[in-house]
């Protein structure tokens, strides 16, 4: 297991974008290492004076992995829900809360998921094709490789990997499965790079489970890899039902703030901000004005050079936050 669970990106940008106010309630739907959460709540308290009854303020956060919850944090205002961000609107009124003063989005995965070579979401280890953020979830990679269609394997890596052999890698995986159930990385990764088998040797499994994969492949194959993560988590499903969850129960004034990490979720982001609606569809007064419940507050910001250097993960990180109109 990986020392360090996750490093938030753009920590100090999202705060700011949150505009937290103390007595506020706030969501953190991806809480993984705790980060950020940890931010809002440090803020909550760094602004606390004489006045302000902050009994009120709350901070819900939620993940579906349970491995996050060895971050949980010691505070009355903070309540850690072990579920889906799909279900945000139920969790809220399981808790009576109407209305919610900001929302953070920080979406996809924590290192710990890449850093645990057991749960199967990176190339570099030898293990089980599982990629399930949520342990308890029915459905697996290997599930996936192995009873989608030709034509629906190459769409979700054109989709969520944007492969551009997308077609090429889905024939290869139906030949390798019609010999076998593919159940490991590792097969998935030969599958991919057929070249690397006819290399003397084929790929290299060393001793501590890591494989070898020379550097050409490298990039393919995380996009592989998303693209096959995104789908058996559902990922854009769960996405679309909490932007609008977040969206109804936004306060005039409340804020959103996401950050994304690939361009198919970056898109559905911005339209759905932009528009207030999934489809995208801007709509309009009589007078040509734009109808939408936000004003656009951060454009799709990316983190300076200074942090991508010290954390090279935040390199594809997009933070976008949105003011809902009183
Ligand atoms: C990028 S990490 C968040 C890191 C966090 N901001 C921090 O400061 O450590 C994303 C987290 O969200 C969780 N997650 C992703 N999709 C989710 C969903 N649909 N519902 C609940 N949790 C989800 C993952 O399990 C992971 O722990």
């Amino acid at each position: 297991m990986s020392e360090i669970y996750h490093i938030p990106a753009m920590l100090q940008e999202t705060i700011e974008g949150l505009n937290i106010k103390p007595e506020g309630v706030y969501v953190d739907v991806t809480f993984g290492g705790g980060g950020h959460s940890r931010a809002i709540l440090d803020r909550m308290h760094a602004l606390e004076t004489g006045d302000l009854k902050l009994e009120n303020g709350h901070l819900y956060s939620f993940d579906q992995d349970e491995d996050a919850l060895q971050n949980a944090i010691d505070d009355e205002r903070w309540t850690f829900v072990h579920s889906n961000f799909r279900y945000l609107r139920n969790w809220m009124d399981y808790y009576g809360i109407e209305q919610i003063d900001g929302l953070l989005a920080d979406l996809g995965v924590s290192f710990h998921h890449f850093d645990c070579p057991e749960r199967g979401f990176s190339f570099r280890f030898s293990a089980p094709l599982d990629m399930r953020m949520n342990q308890t979830a029915k459905r697996t990679a290997a599930d996936v490789v192995n009873s989608y269609s030709e034509e629906e394997l190459a769409q979700l890596f054109w989709l969520y990997g944007e492969l551009k052999n997308g077609r090429g890698i889905a024939r290869n995986i139906c030949k390798a499965r019609a010999q076998r159930w593919i159940e490991r990385t590792e097969e998935l990764v030969e599958n991919l790079t057929p070249t690397l088998s006819s290399r003397e040797g084929g790929i290299h499994i060393l001793e501590n489970g890591e494989i070898e994969v020379p550097a050409q492949y490298k990039k393919d194959l995380a996009k592989l890899f998303q693209a096959l993560r995104i789908e058996v988590n559902d990922e854009m499903g769960a996405l679309r039902e909490m932007l609008v969850a977040a969206r109804d129960l936004l306060k005039p004034g409340g804020r959103i703030a996401i950050l994304t990490y690939h361009s198919l979720e970056d898109r559905l982001v911005k339209n759905f901000l932009r528009s207030g609606n999934l489809e995208g569809t801007i709509e309009k007064d009589f007078y040509g004005n734009i109808l939408t419940p936000f004003e656009i507050i951060e454009k799709g910001r990316t983190a300076c050079e200074e942090e991508v250097e010290r954390n090279p993960r935040s390199r594809s990180a997009k933070l976008r936050v949105a003011e809902k109109h009183g």
